[in-house]
């Protein structure tokens, strides 16, 4: 039995994939800051609800503790995020980006994702298969951010590319550091979420089929890569 934990599942790619995990055979704790969210999404799927705010320790570390006695972690989903648009959906450029704006962005993108993993790390350390996927964004690639033929490459913000960077690598350390661990990151493609105002041009659906997939890679899988639905991607 494989027992996964999905940060920030209440809606968009982190409830499609802690669906599509429950249908799988996986016994998933559905992640949510928000209680009664959290609660409800859980109801609808068959997952477990635990409340977790990725940019709290205290609520992290209670989270670890509710899912280490009923029994462990096997797979620990890294989705919590946001982009910090600014009015009308509009994404913030280097003419207005403060040094408050990207900390308040990175409190969730980054330092949450270090804060689940090193909350987390002990119970992974004790599965027989841990798994470790890092949502990160195609945004992240200093490679398509400088490559005016990718679609990226046209991206005016500058926090979120730079926590998703960030995100990766984190992924590349802790894979070399914990080599019985697969520790992956995962491009979802843009999709239509509450994150880009629905603005994004996949469903939910196909969003997820890398998270899924790479949540289902078992012990011999990869690890410290960067992949899409198509396969690796440039860092
Ligand atoms: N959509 C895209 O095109 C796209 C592309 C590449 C990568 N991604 C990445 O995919 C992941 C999921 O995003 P999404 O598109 O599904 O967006 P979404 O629908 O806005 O979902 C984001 C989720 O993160 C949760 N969250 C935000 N801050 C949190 C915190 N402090 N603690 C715990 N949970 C928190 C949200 O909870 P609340 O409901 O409480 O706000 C929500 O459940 C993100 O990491 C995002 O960067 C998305």
């Amino acid at each position: 039995m494989t027992t996964t934990l999905v940060t920030g599942a209440n809606k968009g790619l982190g409830l499609e994939t802690a669906r599509r995990l429950v249908a799988a055979g996986h016994t998933v704790y559905l992640g949510s800051r928000d209680p009664e969210r959290g609660r409800r999404a859980a109801a609808l799927i068959g997952a477990r609800p635990v409340l977790l705010d990725v940019t709290d320790d205290a609520s992290v570390t209670a989270a670890a503790r509710t899912v280490a006695a009923e029994g462990g972690l096997d797979v620990l989903v890294n989705n919590a995020g946001v982009e910090g648009r600014g009015e009308g959906n509009r994404v913030i450029g280097p003419a207005e980006v403060t040094a408050a704006m990207m900390r308040e962005l990175f409190e969730t993108n980054v330092f949450g994702v270090v804060r689940v993993l090193h909350a987390f790390l002990p119970l992974l350390r004790r599965s027989a298969s841990p798994v470790v996927v890092n949502v990160s964004s195609g945004l992240a690639s200093l490679a398509g951010l400088t490559d005016p033929s990718v679609p990226a490459h046209g991206y005016p913000g500058v926090a979120y590319p730079a926590s998703k960077t960030a995100v990766n690598t984190i992924t590349v350390q802790y894979a070399k550091a914990f080599p019985d661990l697969r520790v992956n990151a995962v491009e979802p493609g843009f999709t239509a979420t509450d994150l880009n105002g629905n603005t994004g041009t996949q469903t939910v659906e196909e969003g997820a089929e890398i998270i899924v997939r790479m949540a289902r890679i078992g012990r011999d899988g990869p690890t410290g890569g960067f992949f899409d639905a198509a396969g690796p991607v440039p860092w």
